[in-house]
């Protein structure tokens, strides 16, 4: 398609050359700005043929795929900030630099955030889609916070799990690369209100690479929408990946520090109409708590897990309906391909599935997120 389109614009511009040849001696101001004319088209054209080879890589075999175009626009039309807490940026903290940002901002707005620790209540509303958060690979930055669901918040009522997040992002096409988020609040067992977020996703279309997700209870609130994880950390001890996003987890490294047995995700799919499902793939779930692969939040919970080392943390029954047996025949929990002791599929409960390659297929590609339309190189 690329080179097709290509051999289109050197016919057009043959075609224009020869026709200003014939025409260049009657105003040579009208070539110059001809010259420029051409130069730009041709630079276009080779940052979209640049930008549709980049997408293509990263999406082995997405041939001719077509970027939204809100994207698009926003991606064409970039900005830089950077954030630093030595004031040698161009702010000090990550709110200031939110805030600067006008609402409904139609352009990619990337935060450069230096290193350090920022003790922040981040809140992206849904006006502010495009934003990206960038840290250093060498040293990322923290993102901290230590608020629980029990927390009374400033209209004095409990914050509630929702409100508890260090960051909470409503906004579309978030995209965060080497990012620390934490949630420093200590889990003690059995105590009501613990849950302790670290990273709260509402918006749709948000990506995360390089990041890593520290908590206890109830760390990274899945809440909705498409997302991508890669190669990222994600630490905690309860339900600590949850809700009902449908979301792909690649190279992820998923770390369960229970005390007690536990569940390391709880995913609410709450119909069967609902398009919404955790699938891991290339992945290891290791730590040093006895954890349930799934447990089901909604009747029609749905997590897969492919190609995943698992070390023996992971409890033989796999699954958990939390207690209701009509979610037993409900819930879609597959397996596909797992290696590890803790994927020894003696003492499996009977309704875990083994998929087929057949069944396996819709999880395991970048595809099972629409990534073709909206993922972009970080
Ligand atoms: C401020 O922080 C930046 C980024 O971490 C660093 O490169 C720079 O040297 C610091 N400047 C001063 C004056 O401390
Ligand atoms: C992410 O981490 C990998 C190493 O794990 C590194 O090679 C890559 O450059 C990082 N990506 C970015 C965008 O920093
Ligand atoms: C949360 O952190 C703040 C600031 O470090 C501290 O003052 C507060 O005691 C902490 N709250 C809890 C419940 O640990
Ligand atoms: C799986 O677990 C069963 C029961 O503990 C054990 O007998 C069997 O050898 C294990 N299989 C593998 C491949 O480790």
């Amino acid at each position: 398609m690329a080179s097709k389109s290509s051999l289109q614009l050197i016919i057009f511009l043959l075609s224009l050359s020869s026709f200003t040849l014939k025409s260049s001696p009657l105003n040579l101001d009208r070539e110059t700005d001809f010259d420029k004319w051409i130069s730009w088209n041709v630079r276009d054209h080779q940052k979209k043929a640049l930008l549709q080879a980049e997408s293509a890589g990263q999406v082995p075999g997405a041939g001719g795929r077509v970027l939204d175009e809100k994207l698009w626009k926003a991606e064409m039309n970039k900005v830089r900030i950077s954030v630093c807490q030595n004031g040698t940026g161009d702010f000090k903290t990550i709110t200031e630099a939110l805030n600067s940002i006008p609402p409904y901002n139609s352009r990619r707005v990337i935060l450069e955030i230096k290193p350090g620790v920022y003790r922040e209540k981040i809140s992206i509303p849904r006006t502010l889609p495009f934003i990206t958060f960038l840290g250093k690979f060498s040293d990322p930055p923290t993102l901290t916070g230590n608020d629980t669901a029990s927390v009374t918040g400033a209209d004095g009522k409990p914050l509630k799990t929702f409100q508890s997040a260090t960051a909470a992002v409503d906004a579309n096409y978030f995209v965060a690369i080497n990012i620390k988020f934490e949630n420093t609040a200590p889990h003690e067992i059995g105590s009501v209100g613990g849950q302790a977020v670290a990273l709260r996703i509402s918006g749709t279309k948000a990506a995360f690479y390089n990041c890593s997700f520290y908590g206890a209870q109830d760390t990274l609130y899945d809440h909705k929408g498409l997302h991508y994880f890669n190669n990222c950390f994600i630490q905690g001890s309860v339900d600590f990946i949850f809700g009902y996003g449908r979301s792909l987890y690649e190279n992820c490294y998923l770390n369960s520090v229970a005390k007690k047995k536990a569940s390391l995700t709880a995913q609410k799919r709450s119909n069967p109409s609902q398009e919404s499902g955790f699938s891991f793939k290339n992945s290891v779930v290791t730590g040093s708590g006895l954890v349930y692969l799934g447990r089901a939040w909604g009747d029609y919970s749905r997590v897969v897990f492919s190609f995943t080392f698992m070390d023996k943390i992971v409890l033989p029954q796999g699954w958990s309906d939390w207690g209701d047996q009509k979610r037993d025949t409900r819930v879609f929990y597959g397996e596909y391909k797992c290696t590890g002791p803790g994927a020894n599929l003696t003492g499996r409960v009977p309704w875990a599935r083994i998929l087929t390659d057949e069944e396996a297929k819709p999880f395991i590609g970048t595809y099972y997120i629409d990534g073709d339309t909206w993922l972009i190189s970080p």
